[in-house]
């Protein structure tokens, strides 16, 4: 059942299609701007206008969709720029909007304060006996705000992806209230903190500037928490989950499948694209076989769609 290609293919179990993979780009103010970030080959932080060429090209190769992350032209303690209807991701939505590949591809808008914090903080900070602490429940109001500023704009899907407690319950209700009924959810239900998403805070400047993710990111031993997370979001009206990273927790993400009668997508992180590169960079690994290897693996474990920087270079191969 193995000799040749064709036979392999027709028992072939997973399939990898690039309708299956949503892009996330990196957006930032200016005009013509495409800067390389150092620690990701081949990632860059776009201008509006370099943006939608991305956009075109993606919509010809046939991916799923976008997702966009934005680098605000400056930051405040309550990340106003997140929530600003004239904001980077905001205005690159619009651009979009006007195009014929947004027609093809699913605008996802990630929707989370840390790249518009000074801090660079998910949430609002607090002072407490314990020192810095993040104010869950005023952080939720604001990203409610952004989600639906963002949804106003043209993003299709909202994405948050900050790990406060009643998050997707306060971004449903923002969005009904508003007359964005139809606006669907994809919650970030299991992201844990991870070093993986090292090359990330460089790409998007989001960097914490005390302290770190801990107290709201999930533990990387817990699958049972994972599981209660997802229910709970799931409970609060999200329509789709996203597990994060993908490579180092391809456990949960199959625990996720069994249990979860949901759509659910996996998102392999900027570390994970980084070591890969770093292997092609050295000769030590094939690179067209090492990525599609990882993204069926992802697949297989039981999601249904891929957020990867690899999206392009998968969708041209396939
Ligand atoms: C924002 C956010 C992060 C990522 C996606 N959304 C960074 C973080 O939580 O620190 C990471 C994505 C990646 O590493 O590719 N909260």
């Amino acid at each position: 059942m193995r000799r040749t290609e064709a036979l392999r293919s027709l028992v072939r179990e997973t399939r990898l299609e690039p309708g299956q993979l949503i892009y996330p780009l990196f957006v930032c103010p200016g005009e013509g701007v495409r800067k390389a970030i150092g620690s990701m080959p081949g990632v860059f932080n776009l201008s509006v206008d370099e943006a939608v060429k991305e956009a075109e090209e993606a919509a010809q190769l046939g991916l799923g969709g976008l997702l966009l992350f934005g680098l605000p032209e400056s930051k405040d303690e309550q990340g106003s720029g997140a929530y600003d209807d004239a904001g980077i991701v905001q205005t690159a939505l619009r651009a979009l909007k006007q195009t014929s590949a947004a027609k093809k591809l699913v605008l996802i808008a990630d929707v989370c304060l840390c790249e518009y914090t000074s801090h660079g903080h998910c949430g609002m900070i607090a002072e407490t006996t314990y020192g810095h602490e993040i104010e869950n429940d005023s952080s939720i109001e604001l990203l409610g705000r952004a989600a639906v500023s963002l949804a106003e704009a043209g993003a299709d899907v909202v994405a948050p992806s900050d790990m406060m407690d009643g998050r997707v319950g306060a971004i449903r209700e923002a969005l009904d209230e508003n007359g964005l009924e139809q606006t669907p959810i994809l919650s970030y239900a299991s992201k844990f903190a991870s070093a993986f998403y090292g090359p990330f805070r460089e790409a998007a400047d989001s960097a914490p500037q005390f302290g770190d993710r801990k107290s709201y990111q999930m533990d990387g031993a817990n699958v049972r928490e994972a599981m209660r997370e997802i229910e709970q979001d799931l409970g609060e009206g999200a329509d789709m989950i996203l597990m994060k990273p993908a490579m180092p927790y391809l456990d949960v993400v199959r625990a996720a499948r069994d249990r979860f009668d949901v759509p659910m997508g996996a998102y392999q992180v900027s570390g994970e694209y980084s070591m890969l590169h770093a292997a092609f960079e050295r000769g030590w690994l094939e690179p067209e076989r090492a990525m599609l290897e990882s993204l069926v693996g992802i697949r297989r474990a039981g999601a249904d769609f891929i957020v990867t920087y690899f999206a392009k270079d998968a969708g041209r191969v396939l």
